[in-house]
This record gives structure tokens, sequence and C-alpha cells, in this order.
């Protein structure tokens, strides 16, 4: 099985049947397959010009990295306007309004490509800012996530306008559990990245370079300014209090499972039949559905604990293991 069998018409949610070089509905729509790459996106050419060239990023966050790691070698995992990410992880389908050598399709998130219940975790980094309709985005991302699924997603909050297309909406911490308030949430962060510095710094930029000074005290106070950047602002993030950085913080994180009903979960039943039984388990990880408490240095999770000899003694989990067939996006075995 393969990224093609997973898809769905972004439109009418009917599946994709190939015909040549296109995709095609039962009722007649028709979408081009092209360098490979199925273009997706409900309105047919869309012309997408960035501001600034998307930087091709080899690397996740490590927050994500550990997350995507974490999972096991069959799961499926939607990188969320990707951009230029340059990742051999067979797991992760790249999506971008944008065609580029570094997508695998092109899509819109308000309207995912994605059979119902198809992946397993959908992450979305410096994407829900640029979408004019971000509640929308976060109905699809439950709609296409597996009961027990993930979410993680981030968002710029005091951080100024940028393309593309546009900044439409920043959100707090308090609007990420608006947008995601369907799913349970696990985690809502200031990461190491995202704090207040890194908007201060870029405000003050954008600031510099809209402010004409014509007096001297004018001239004075832009000087001010360019000063004030000169000073290790990420240092002094570490200096502020958590709550206070939260506040005026350049973005913020969201972490949350899709779990319809209670317990809903992506770990097999082997998995979570040794986490009831054992206290030791319960100790070291009381919510197993938490994949990374961001804010603790030492990160770890149960589904790590299952993939490690540590769990050699389970006969269950040791064969779950052996049975998982790794899923590849281009549907080769790996
Ligand atoms: C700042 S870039 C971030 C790229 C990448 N996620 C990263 O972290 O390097 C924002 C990305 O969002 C994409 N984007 C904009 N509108 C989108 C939409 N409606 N659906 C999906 N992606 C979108 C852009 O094409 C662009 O690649």
């Amino acid at each position: 099985m393969s990224l093609f069998d997973l898809l769905a018409c972004p439109v009418t949610g009917e599946t994709l049947i190939p015909d040549g070089d296109a995709l095609v509905t039962p009722s007649g729509r028709r979408y081009r397959v092209q360098d490979g790459v199925p273009i997706l996106t409900p309105v047919a050419d869309q012309e997408i010009t960035h501001e600034h060239p998307v930087t091709v990023r080899k690397d996740f966050e490590p927050t994500i990295q550990f997350v995507v790691d974490s999972l096991p070698k069959d799961r499926r995992i939607l990188d969320l306007g990707s951009g230029n990410r340059d990742t051999d992880d067979p797991r992760v389908v790249r999506m971008d309004p944008m065609l580029s050598p570094y997508v695998d399709i092109v899509g819109d998130a308000h309207q995912l490509p994605f059979q119902d219940e198809s992946l397993d975790m959908v992450y979305a980094t410096a994407v829900f800012e640029h979408l004019h309709h971000p509640f929308e985005a976060a109905r699809e991302i439950w709609r296409v996530l597996r009961p027990g699924g993930y979410a993680l997603v981030d968002c710029n909050f005091v951080f100024p306008f940028h393309g593309y297309p546009a900044v439409y909406f920043n959100a707090s911490t308090e609007g990420m559990r608006q947008l995601f308030e369907d799913f349970r949430e696990l985690i809502v962060v200031v990461p190491p990245w995202q704090g207040p510095s890194f908007g201060i710094d870029a405000i003050l930029s954008e600031y510099l370079q809209a402010f004409h000074p014509r007096t001297p005290e004018q001239h004075e106070f832009a000087a001010a300014l360019r000063a004030i950047r000169e000073y290790p602002l990420l240092e002094y993030d570490a200096l502020l209090d958590p709550a206070g950085a939260e506040r005026i913080a350049a973005g913020v994180t969201y972490f949350g499972v899709k779990q319809p009903s209670e317990g809903d979960s992506l770990y097999p039943a082997c998995v979570l039949d040794a986490w009831r039984r054992r206290e030791d388990l319960q100790a070291r990880f009381p919510d197993p559905a938490l994949l990374l408490d961001m804010t603790t240095p030492s990160p770890d999770n149960l589904f790590r604990w299952a993939m490690s000899p540590d769990a050699d003694a389970e006969a269950g989990i040791v064969a779950w293991r052996d049975a998982v067939v790794p899923w590849h996006r281009s549907g080769e075995a790996t």
C-alpha cells in the first residue's frame, strides 16, 4: 500500500482512480500527476509565490524528530505545509500547495486530500498563521487522523506579518486550545526557539525598516532600537518566568491526541496490557499518550520503551515488533 491508496478527492472525498498521468474520481473530477506528484489542490493550478525562498530543511525541530522517531515503522505521518523538507523517512508524506522536488503531494490544509482516519500523526510547523480558515484546517486534521492519532502544530503569536501567502491569524496558547478543542490536549508550550526574543528581534527589524527618522531625537531612538538587537536576546529568554514568556512568545506549540472515545490509542493491545499490569510502567509513563513532555530535559515514552530491549521480557510485545511491516509512501518495501 502506498501514499496513493490513502488519497481522496479534496472536494468530494471520493476515491481517486489512476488514469494515465492523472487521478480521476467516479464523478469525473480530474487531477494531474506531475513528475510523480499528484496535484490535489481544490483549485487547479493555483499561482503560488513565496515572499522569500523557503529554506531547504534537512532536519525536523528536535521535538518533532523525537516524536516521529518514537512511532513504529508502519505508521503514516503527514508533514502539512512542509515547504522544502528534505527527508528520507519513508513514513513522512510531505504536502505543500507549492510543487517542488521536496513534496510528495500538492494540497491545501483546508481540504486535505486524504481519506478519513488514514494517518497516525499530522504535524505542521510555521504553517497555521498562513491559513485563512485555521479552524477548517484543524477539523480536517481531526478527520484524517485515526483514533489515537496525534496533532503537533505550532503557530506564530507575537510575530510580524510575512508570506506565503500572508499571515492571517496568530494564536496564543489559548487560541491553540480553541483551534484544537476537539482533541485531548497533551501539552501546550512555548518551545525554546519560539521564545519572546525571536519575536522582539523580528518586530524591531520590521519597525526599523518602516521607520524614517527626521529629527536628531528620532535618529537617537532608531539607534537605541538597533542597539537592543545587539544584546543576546535569546539568552535573556531564560531569565523570563515561563508565565510571562508565554504572554509575549513568538510562537506556541500544541500537542494533542484524537480520542473520540476515551482511551483511543495508537498503542497495540499488548503494550497497553503491559502498562496496565505493571506499576513500574505506570510510574514511569503516567500518561502513555504523552509521547513528549517538552518541559522535561530527558524525554521518554511508552513506545520507546516497547521498542527497546527493556521490553524483551514481554513475549506479546516481541511478537508485535517482529510483525510490524514498514510503511513506505512510495509503496516499496523498506
Ligand atoms: C514558513 S513556511 C514553513 C515550511 C515548513 N513547515 C518549515 O517548518 O520549514 C510556511 C509553509 O506553509 C505553506 N502553506 C501556506 N498556505 C498553505 C495551505 N493553505 N495549506 C498547506 N500549506 C500552506 C507554504 O507554502 C509554506 O511552505
